[in-house]
Order: C-alpha cells, then sequence, then structure tokens
C-alpha cells in the first residue's frame, strides 16, 4: 500500500497580511462573541445535559465564550454499552475502510476545519496562532496520516510459511471497550489518544479535560463529519475519577490510553490491578505523565545557541508542555553569555492575549497553575539559595499571565530543579566547568522523570559522554537543540521512570499495543 500523502503537514507562516491570518483572526473574533455549547457524544446522540459547566479563555478569565454539558455516571455507562454495541460491526471493517476515515478527518482540519480547530485551541487553551498551529492543525494533522502509514507497515507484516503450511497473524482489536484520558496541553494528542485505538479496530470511551472541552468538540465534528460510526469514540465529560471507577470496573475494560499527570497515573494502574480478576483479559496500559526536563550546556558550547534553546525550550506555550525545559544546568565559563542572551530574548518578548498574534506568551491554564508558578516564584524570591534572575512577575487581574522566569540556585536539589510546575519557570544551577562528569551523574540522579533532555557541546568526546551518562534520563534526548517540539514521523515522543510507559507516541509501537493478535496455522 502507497497513503496518498508526503511528509508531515506543512506549517502555515500567519505572516501579517496573508489570508491564513485574516481568516484565523476573523473566525477568533467570531468565535469569542458566541456562546458554544459543547455537548457529550454518546452512541448517535449528542446529549445536553443542561448541568452545565462554564468556559472561559484563560487569558480573560472573566469572559464566558460557552458551556459544556456535564455528565453523570450513567452517561458513562451508556458510552460504554453504545461502544460495545459499535465493536463488531467497527472491528469487522476491513482496516483500509477504518483507514480512510482518518485519512478524511486530517484533511477535513487541513481544510475547512483548519481556522476553527486554531481558534478553539487559542481561546480554550490560550496558546498563540503559532503554538495552536503546529499543535491543533499540523501535528494532529501528522498523527492521522502516519497512524495509516504505521498501520500498513504493521497489517503487512507476515511470518515465513513452509511448503504444505500457511502461517499467517490476524491483527485484531482488544476484545472489550478502551478508554483515553487526555490532557488540556495539547489538541493533538487528545485527538491521537482516542484515534490511535479507534483506527486499530478498537471501541472507545474518551474523557478530554474539562479545560479542553472546545477543540475537542471541533475533534468529534471532524471525526463524524469523515464519517466514523456512531458509538466507535464516545465523548464523555464527567469527573475524571469517577468515569475512571466506572471504566475500570468494568468487566469489558480492555485499555487505558492515558496522558496527564504521574500521580493520577500511578493511581489508574493501581486501581487496574484492584479489578484484575474482574476483566476479561489484561487490559493494556499506556500512560505518557510528567517530566522535569534538563538542558545541560557544557563549556564549549555555543553560548547563543544555548540561550534560544532556553528561551524556547522553557516559555513557548508557557511552558506547559510536558517536554518543556525546566531544570538547566550551565557551565559557569558560558553562564554570563547566556544570561545576557536570555535576557535579550525576554526583554523583546511580549506577554498577552493570543488576540495579538504578537504575543509570545499567553496565560497559563487557571488560576491553580497561575498560583502554582507564582509560588514558585516567591519562594525563590525569599530564598537564600534562590535567585529571580530574569522576569518573576505574575499578574492574574485579567488573565493568568506569568512572565518567564528564570531562577538560578547554588542548590542543585532545590525545590524548583526538582518538582515539575508545569509553567513558564525555569531554574539554573551553575557548576564548575571540570565538574563535567559529576553533573551528568547529578542531572540523571537528581529527578524521578525521564522524558527529555537536550546536552549542548562542541567537543564530540563530550557529546559521547553525555549520552551514555544520561542514557536512561531522557525518552527523547536531543543533541544541540532545545527538548520539545517532537515532531510525528522524525522524533516519536516519550519517555520512561515516571515519565510514563514510553510507548512512543507517533510510532506503530504505539499503534501495536491497540492490537491482539492471531496466529494461525492451516496446514494442507
Ligand atoms: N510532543 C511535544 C514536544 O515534543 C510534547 O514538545
Amino acid at each position: 500500500y502507497q497513503v496518498p500523502f508526503v511528509g508531515n503537514e506543512p506549517v502555515l507562516s500567519y505572516a501579517p497580511g496573508s489570508a491564513e491570518r485574516k481568516e484565523l483572526l476573523a473566525t477568533y473574533k467570531k468565535m469569542y462573541q458566541e456562546i458554544v455549547e459543547v455537548p457529550q457524544y454518546i452512541g448517535n446522540k449528542i446529549v445536553k445535559s443542561g448541568n452545565k459547566g462554564e468556559i472561559r479563555p484563560p487569558h480573560d478569565h472573566q469572559h464566558i465564550v460557552g458551556y459544556y454539558h456535564k455528565g453523570t455516571q450513567e452517561d458513562v455507562k451508556e458510552a460504554i454499552n453504545e461502544a460495545l454495541k459499535a465493536r463488531k460491526e467497527w472491528a469487522d471493517l476491513p482496516w483500509e475502510q477504518r483507514a480512510s476515515i482518518f485519512l478524511k478527518a486530517a484533511d477535513l482540519i487541513a481544510g475547512p476545519y483548519r481556522a476553527r480547530i486554531n481558534a478553539a485551541t487559542m481561546i480554550g487553551q490560550s496558546k498563540n496562532a503559532f503554538q495552536a498551529e503546529i499543535d491543533s492543525a499540523c501535528e494532529l494533522i501528522d498523527f492521522l496520516r502516519f497512524n495509516v502509514e504505521f498501520m500498513t507497515q504493521i497489517y503487512a507484516d507476515q511470518p515465513i510459511s513452509s511448503e504444505g503450511i500457511w502461517n499467517r497473524v490476524e491483527y485484531r482489536p482488544l476484545e472489550g471497550f478502551t478508554f483515553a484520558i487526555t490532557p488540556f496541553n495539547f489538541t493533538a494528542i487528545s485527538g491521537n489518544l482516542p484515534a490511535c485505538m479507534a483506527m486499530m479496530g478498537n471501541v472507545v470511551v474518551w474523557k478530554p479535560s474539562d479545560k479542553q472541552v472546545y477543540s475537542a468538540q471541533v475533534i468529534m465534528e471532524v471525526f463524524k463529519e469523515a464519517g466514523l460510526p456512531d458509538g466507535v469514540i464516545n465523548m464523555v465529560l464527567t469527573g475524571g475519577a469517577e468515569t475512571a471507577k466506572t471504566c475500570i470496573e468494568h468487566p469489558d475494560f480492555a485499555g487505558l490510553h492515558f496522558t496527564g499527570s504521574t500521580s493520577v497515573f500511578k493511581a489508574l494502574w493501581k486501581q487496574i490491578g484492584d479489578n484484575i480478576n474482574t476483566h476479561k483479559t489484561y487490559p493494556r496500559i499506556v500512560g505518557e505523565t510528567g517530566g522535569k526536563d534538563f538542558v545541560v550546556a557544557h563549556g564549549s558550547s555555543d553560548a547563543k545557541e544555548v540561550a534560544t534553546a532556553l528561551v524556547r525550550g522553557a516559555f513557548e506555550y508557557q511552558g506547559q508542555k510536558c517536554s518543556a525545559a525546566s531544570r538547566a544546568y550551565i557551565a559557569k565559563s558560558i553562564w554570563p553569555a547566556v544570561k545576557d542572551e536570555m535576557k535579550k530574548a525576554l526583554d523583546s518578548i511580549s506577554v498577552g492575549s493570543p488576540e495579538d498574534f504578537s504575543n509570545f506568551v499567553t496565560a497559563v491554564i487557571d488560576k491553580n497553575s497561575f498560583d502554582k508558578s507564582k509560588g514558585y516564584i516567591e519562594r525563590a524570591q525569599a530564598s537564600s539559595e534562590a535567585e529571580v534572575v530574569l522576569g518573576g512577575t505574575c499578574d492574574d487581574s485579567v488573565g493568568y499571565f506569568v512572565h518567564p522566569t528564570v531562577i538560578e540556585t547554588t542548590n542543585p536539589k532545590y525545590e524548583s530543579m526538582v518538582e515539575e510546575i508545569f509553567g513558564p519557570v525555569l531554574t539554573v544551577y551553575v557548576f564548575e566547568d571540570e565538574k563535567w562528569e559529576e553533573t551528568l551523574e547529578l542531572v540523571d540522579q537528581t529527578s524521578d522523570y525521564a522524558l527529555t533532555g537536550a546536552i549542548f557541546a562542541k567537543d564530540r568526546y563530550v557529546l559521547n559522554q553525555g549520552m551514555k551518562a544520561l542514557e536512561n534520563a531522557a525518552g527523547n534526548f536531543y543533541i544541540n537543540d532545545k527538548p520539545t517540539g517532537a515532531v510525528v514521523g522524525q522524533q516519536p515522543f516519550g519517555g520512561a521512570r515516571a515519565s510514563g510507559t514510553n510507548d512512543k507516541a507517533g510510532s506503530a509501537m504505539n499503534l501495536m499495543r491497540w492490537i491482539s493478535v492471531r496466529t494461525i496455522k492451516e496446514t494442507f
């Protein structure tokens, strides 16, 4: 099979005066004034409970752009039943027919829905236009299309046979229903998690974050318009913990695809274990969780490159990426130059609403997130072990704005060097140049997480040393580049240790978790 596309979806530039900028801005403004109603999608029903939660843009928290209809556990049970009803027909479809629905969905996002899904992401999750384009348009399109490419590879793989014997494998979906829990911070992840299970023939109950319901609705509209049969993906807007309990306690629960916090993932894993005797099959568990992602820069590295990587890696999308650089180890000989370059870059950055395309940083997702970042900043300002060297201002009068902040600490185990903040706060530890090897050990042993990390050096021997010393410290390892921005089909994404099961998003490795293979030997 040849899939009908080549490579990654090109990122539109949204240059001033461009048609795409005009269209996106007009869509954003229109959607900002309308009141959206986000329903649940259960079987063939669009469910509006009337029990409404508010949708407010994080950058303008007094403005209401709409409501989502909260569901109950009865809705979750109905979603499970609808999924199980849809299962046989969906599982029996030739895989090419399932794949074409998702290729159509990718084309709808690339075309008629592009402005709408980007605007929903800008309004509901406060991404700026460029970050919305990379996430909710390009990355989601890439996930859907590359998954189809991976399907062609998976389904083509067959064992060898011999004379009179035909060995073959059937790639079947899991027996039961699957459950996706998705986060607020990537629209692409929220679409990909239910999609990859459905593509492999599974039926899904999907619980998006209630901070991402606006763009989640666009995804459901796209899937429906692309021809996804009713009941294959059911979107419920219910409490996370109760929904997990209802799904996990069900005998037909067959798999969890999760992106979110480490603590929630661990709790779900335990809950699955506690219910193992009720399940008909061992559920598959795939999770991508937190990170405390590092940048380590040797004295031989280029200060400007390191500074650019830190500014982009730590502050794009307000640091609300599991991959965001949040602890940096910089050699003393280059730190003054790195700091100067970061200061220059941060002085030229503006913070504000995504409606103004020139704003690099917008608001963090909610009050809790704002308070968390602010707390780390204030404690650093008061600490004898730390100093706020850049940024440090926070203002939540209109939106939850935290200015990009750099904390310098003399304690490599200082709280903000160790704990995940999920905001635009970077902590730097400056090491003596001759303590390179000790520093690598420190990087490896400071954090329980192992998601992303970057090493900067010009010297090849030094790079190789870092590669070896940090081999378990990051599932996505970058050499002389920022530790963020993995591209589907180019850098399969995921981490180990407390960061997840490392079943790489955007790869055949992930899709293969959602199938149960029957091996057949036929003798003639
Ligand atoms: N895949 C996203 C990144 O690499 C999280 O930044």
